[in-house]
């Protein structure tokens, strides 16, 4: 068991609607089953939460170097739904809402069903992986992620031999996203080739820094692909599409010239309008701090022999 169940959780240690309240712009949390004791869980339309720490295991997967201070990696984020500026998401998803939440698993799969979350957090054990994270804008984070590998929903959904790619699709509620800005084709949209999807290092994220995810960094699940630019990493998931061609994609649509499918990490290759060569690694120093950047930001290891033979320049 993951969390603790609501049966197991005493009024007492449900926040309070001040405490909430002083909270809920930076940070917010669900401890599953909140619901289930019948409380009224929710404060100005936000679920609030009593307990948001995760019981995770450690794994294999950490790199050496020195986490993203957990202020900036709240603080300083893209959302789209939430306003297009950094500080914005922190200081407007507290509108979302994240329970109830289920994830519908469709398309060519065995049997298309829908799933809760706290279910899906419950499934596997809660993996702490440490994985760098470079955005497509030339900056970087190393953040501690928690989660299992998509692998295991992917197993569990059963796709059928014709499936060979796994689209994900965030929320869209304009009422929970009055910021929604307009130009973009929403639902935000993101895909995977199958073998990428099932790559071990791709993670089903419930959680950062041991917590569940803050509203502004995808709660209450998003997945996490850390040799590609960030914005491949969908948030606030609601549906898993398994097709057999390419999906579409928010970015690649808007902008197929600056955005491709694949988008990995590679210094050798640059955006259109600046280089990828170098990163500014967003920490606690008061000067940038400019590193440079790692093909795969650093984890070809593990995936570069999914791409042999494929002109990497072409398919960006
Ligand atoms: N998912 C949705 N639904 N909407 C978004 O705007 N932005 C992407 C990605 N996932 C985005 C999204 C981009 S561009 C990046 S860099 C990462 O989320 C940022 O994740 P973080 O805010 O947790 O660092």
């Amino acid at each position: 068991m993951i969390v603790r169940r609501g049966s197991e959780i005493k009024s007492s240690e449900i926040t309070s609607k001040d405490a909430f309240l002083r909270y809920a712009q930076t940070r917010r949390g669900f401890l599953a089953g909140a619901a289930a004791l019948g409380v009224s869980a929710f404060v100005g339309g936000t679920r609030m939460f009593a307990d948001d720490k995760l019981k995770t295991v450690p794994s294999a997967y950490a790199v050496n170097e020195t986490e993203t201070p957990l202020k900036k990696a709240t603080t300083f984020n893209n959302f789209y739904e939430f306003g297009t500026d950094k500080g914005d998401p922190s200081q407007n998803a507290h509108t979302l809402h994240t329970r109830p939440w289920t994830i519908e698993l469709t398309g060519l799969v065995k049997k298309p069903q829908t799933v809760g979350v706290d279910d899906l957090m419950a499934y596997r054990p809660i993996e702490n992986r440490v994985y760098r994270h470079r955005c497509v804008e030339a900056w970087s984070m190393v953040i501690p992620w928690d989660g299992y590998s998509l692998a295991e929903l992917i197993n569990f959904a059963q796709p059928l031999p014709s499936a060979k790619y796994v689209q994900f699709i965030s929320k869209l509620d304009r009422k929970q996203m009055p910021e929604l800005p307009g130009g973009f084709d929403w639902p935000y949209s993101e895909g995977l080739r199958m073998d990428e999807a099932m790559n071990p290092l791709t993670l089903l994220c419930f959680g950062c820094y041991g917590e569940t995810l803050p509203n502004q960094n995808g709660a209450p699940v998003r997945v996490v692909i850390p040799w590609k630019y960030g914005f491949k990493s969908a948030k606030s998931i609601v549906k898993i599409n398994f097709t057999d061609k390419q999906p579409k994609t928010l970015w690649n649509e808007s902008n197929s010239g600056e955005y491709g499918f694949y988008s990995n990490v590679n210094p050798q290759v640059n955006h259109p309008r600046w280089s990828q060569g170098h990163e500014r690694r967003i920490d606690t120093s008061l000067l940038p701090h400019t590193i440079p950047t790692l093909m795969f930001n650093g984890y070809g290891d593990q995936v570069a022999s999914m791409y042999n033979g494929m002109d990497l320049k072409k398919n960006y």
